[in-house]
């Protein structure tokens, strides 16, 4: 066996998947061979959930029959509810919805069983609550009062409605449910592989889920989308971003929302994005960020050959629908879970131990020497 070290698993093959693949053929990122960007024009994030989840896209039965039971579904304990009404107002929300979910493991009746019907049932939970528990804890927090999910809305709808108390016009609420389709899912991304490596001690889906989601909180990974905006802030006017954004790159900064470890020449799922992005602002009749958008996207091109990825165009997209900005990357989960919840499955069908190995450059063998003769 050759001792060469990949870091970061850079290039390795560590299994096979029937999830999802990036298709350099057709620039795609593709879900069970459905390109995303397809999927966004033609499905609504419930049928691609449904897709991710159980390998087709549902017939008109199916999806009315997983749409039901997400919405039934969505009831949280009164434990959790008032755990979440308890939590620091300060609190990361990512940080809340990994222990939300940590709490629904404590409570689900069938943690224990890895069975795939009762691993299907318990993601089906985990999906249809985590929204709840986060929009919960987004009007704990600023001292507002909670409220439920409502069974007549759909999985977009109900978010905007438990976190706003209204639903915005179709076209925003489609822009949302874009942005959760084209985040749905992405192979063996760190926090999917995060996942993985928890099952693969045969542990359970919401242990998994939970280590996902805190691997997903870091800024080169989902925390991203988050930085962007941030970013964007502290440019301020788009008149200031050309200076801006080459200083940093004198000052070789690492500039979020671009660059990628699978696309190098522009990830398939930002025109998309981007796209829904323009139609939000033009309803919002704001450009601002769009320019300082176009900009920043300009230089990085020219200066660094360094494409945006898919973070770069939802901050803001999500920002301009009016969530505070720590709320990006919580978002960035409900739709995750999907794609966690079926590589989970997916391991636990054909498990194998995930168990690597270390070049070791620490000291060489010694003696211990007791404590009064050192
Ligand atoms: N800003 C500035 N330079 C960047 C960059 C960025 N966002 N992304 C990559 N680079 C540069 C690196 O500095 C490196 O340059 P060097 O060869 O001169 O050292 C080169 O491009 C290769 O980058 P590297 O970090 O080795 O690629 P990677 O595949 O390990 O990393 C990311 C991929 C995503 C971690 C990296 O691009 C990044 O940190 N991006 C910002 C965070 C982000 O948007 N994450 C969301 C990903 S979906």
């Amino acid at each position: 066996m050759s001792d060469e070290i990949k870091k970061g698993l850079l290039g390795i093959v560590v299994d096979e998947t029937e999830v999802s693949k990036v298709m350099p053929e057709i620039n795609s990122l593709t879900y069970r061979g459905y390109a995303a960007q397809d999927l966004c024009a033609k499905c609504k994030f419930e049928e691609v959930a449904y897709l991710i989840l159980n390998g087709e896209l549902p017939s008109k039965k199916q999806l009315t029959a997983f749409e039901k039971m997400e919405r039934k579904n969505r009831k949280l304990s009164k434990t959790l509810l008032d755990d979440l009404k308890k939590i620091p107002k300060k609190a990361h929300p990512m940080d809340v919805a990994r222990t939300a979910v940590s709490i629904m493991g404590l409570e689900d009746k069938e943690t224990r069983d890895n069975s795939s019907k009762a691993n299907m049932r318990k993601a089906m939970r985990i999906f249809s609550k985590t929204p709840v528990a986060l929009a919960a804890f987004y009007r704990a927090r600023k001292g507002k009062k909670i409220i439920p999910p409502k069974k007549n809305l759909s999985f977009s709808e109900n978010f905007f409605h438990m976190c706003f108390g209204k639903v915005p016009n179709k076209d925003i609420v489609k822009a949302f449910d874009v942005s959760l389709i084209l985040y749905a899912e992405h192979s063996f991304n760190v926090s999917t592989f995060t996942a993985r490596t928890i099952t693969s001690s045969l542990s359970d889906i919401h242990g998994a889920i939970t280590g996902a989601i805190a691997s997903l909180k870091g800024p080169l990974h989902g925390g991203a989308n988050e930085e962007v905006m941030h970013m964007m802030n502290k440019i301020k006017k788009p008149e200031k971003a050309h200076k801006w954004i080459n200083k940093a790159l004198d000052n070789k900064d690492v500039i979020m929302g671009f660059g990628h470890r699978v696309y190098k020449s522009g990830d398939s799922r930002v025109p998309t994005m981007r796209e829904y992005f323009g139609k939000v602002a033009k309803i919002k009749k704001d450009k601002k960020f769009e320019r300082i958008y176009d900009i920043v996207e300009k230089v990085m091109i020219e200066r660094k050959n360094i494409h945006p990825n898919v973070d770069y165009p939802t901050g803001p997209t999500y920002h301009l629908m009016g969530f505070d900005t720590d709320f990006f990357t919580p978002i960035f989960v409900i739709s995750r879970i999907t794609g966690w919840s079926a590589h989970i499955m997916e391991q636990h069908a054909a498990n194998k131990l995930i168990r690597p190995l270390a070049s070791y450059k620490g000291s060489k063998y010694r003696k211990v020497v007791q404590l009064n003769q050192r």
